[in-house]
């Protein structure tokens, strides 16, 4: 009820608002990485396991999309990711030493459930859940577990559950590395201040909340938008495309930037926002190149832009800038404004927002 919800007018901004303390709660007090943080038997299966197979659902699959680029270049370990529908009815072929990874913030969802059971059907039996209700099915299915800490989330479209993931895929990709020896002891020092830290520079980007604002009034007029990443950012471009879609209804697509010239160009006029995450990465440059080729077709780039990456607001281009670069844990920190503007748009619409037509919580039928 009201009271419930403080300050907040819906559900989904008090839980967007709520990030901070779910990460913070999701780290708990932890010391030093070590695979135990994932079950007892976590460090022999971690050793055992040759690949990561990743099955998951919706905003869950776009974590798991994020962990893949953290697990391949922290731990070495090749990665896959299915959508969980789309596994369990397909002819796959099976490896025992694969750790069959489930990402589920409800534990429930019967797809995600129904891909668990057919990859131990097909033998594989290393088994770990990243999941938010420590008491759900895919708990008491999974050998292991790291159990999120972004307490009960009730607005339809997922905002702490998604970060507080991200958080644990992290700490996967680590511990990972540490079975298999390829963390050094000033690695998991960094790591370890850099996961202490989120909680702050989350408040930080928590912030930028009145300049969103005046970018969602625009986007609200609007019935088609991009969004635009590279690397380990493009997971999160999908991610802010799908939290438009689902609670403002306002079309939305994502995709890698680099691939713009083989198809989406085609769309991008003056009526076409392009939403843009621009870390200060390796890919850059490149990012700059594309963020042209839209601009030089008449888009509106709205780019959500790292302090230290020197792109300036003009004509045609806004900027929001970052507060700080995030290095390899930057997808968290580049989530949240764009939950704030896809929440702000839907505001300004009047669509509502806890609620979405059509869509639930928890998927518990096919
Ligand atoms: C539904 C929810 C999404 C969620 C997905 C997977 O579609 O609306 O927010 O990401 O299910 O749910 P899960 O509980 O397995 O993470």
């Amino acid at each position: 009820g009201a009271a419930e919800l403080g300050p907040y007018r819906h559900y989904m901004q008090k839980e967007i608002f709520e990030q901070p303390r779910a990460v913070a709660d999701t780290l708990q007090d932890i010391e030093s990485i070590t695979p135990e943080l994932f079950g007892d038997q976590a460090y022999k299966v971690f050793k055992d396991i040759d690949n990561v197979l990743i099955l998951a659902c919706g905003t869950s699959y776009y974590a798991g999309l994020t962990a893949r680029y953290w697990i391949e270049s922290i731990a070495k370990i090749p990665v896959n990711v299915e959508i969980a529908s789309e596994y369990r009815y397909r002819d796959s072929v099976p490896n025992p030493r694969s750790l069959v990874v489930t990402i589920s913030q409800s534990g429930e969802t019967a797809d995600t459930l129904a891909a668990l059971k057919h990859a131990r059907g097909l033998g594989m039996e290393h088994t770990l859940t990243i999941c938010n209700v420590a008491t759900s099915a895919m708990v008491r299915e999974c050998k292991l577990a790291y159990i999120t800490r972004a307490g009960v989330e009730i607005g339809v479209a997922s905002t702490k559950a998604f970060t507080t993931q991200l958080t644990a895929l992290f700490l996967l990709a680590l511990a990972l590395a540490q079975a298999k020896d390829q963390l050094s002891e000033v690695k998991e020092a960094e790591s370890l201040k850099a996961l202490r830290h989120l909680p702050v520079a989350i408040g930080a980007v928590l912030a930028l909340e009145p300049q969103i604002m005046a970018w969602a009034d625009r986007f609200a007029s609007k019935e088609n938008a991009l969004f635009l990443g590279r690397g380990m950012h493009y997971p999160i471009a999908l991610e802010g495309a799908l939290k438009l879609k689902e609670i403002s209804y306002i079309h939305a697509e994502a995709y890698p930037a680099g691939e713009l010239k083989h198809g989406p160009l085609a769309l991008v006029t003056e009526a076409m926002p392009v939403v843009t995450i621009a870390p200060r990465d390796e890919l850059l440059e490149k990012l700059k190149s594309n963020m042209q080729e839209v601009h030089a077709r008449g888009g509106e780039l709205y780019v959500f832009a790292d302090a230290d990456t020197r792109i300036g607001s003009s004509e045609g281009i806004h900027v929001i800038r970052m507060p700080e670069n995030y290095g390899k844990l930057s997808p968290i920190l580049h989530t949240i404004p764009l939950q704030l503007l896809a929440y702000h748009t839907a505001c300004a619409r009047g669509t509502d927002v806890d609620k979405p037509r059509n869509l639930a919580k928890s998927v518990t039928v096919e």
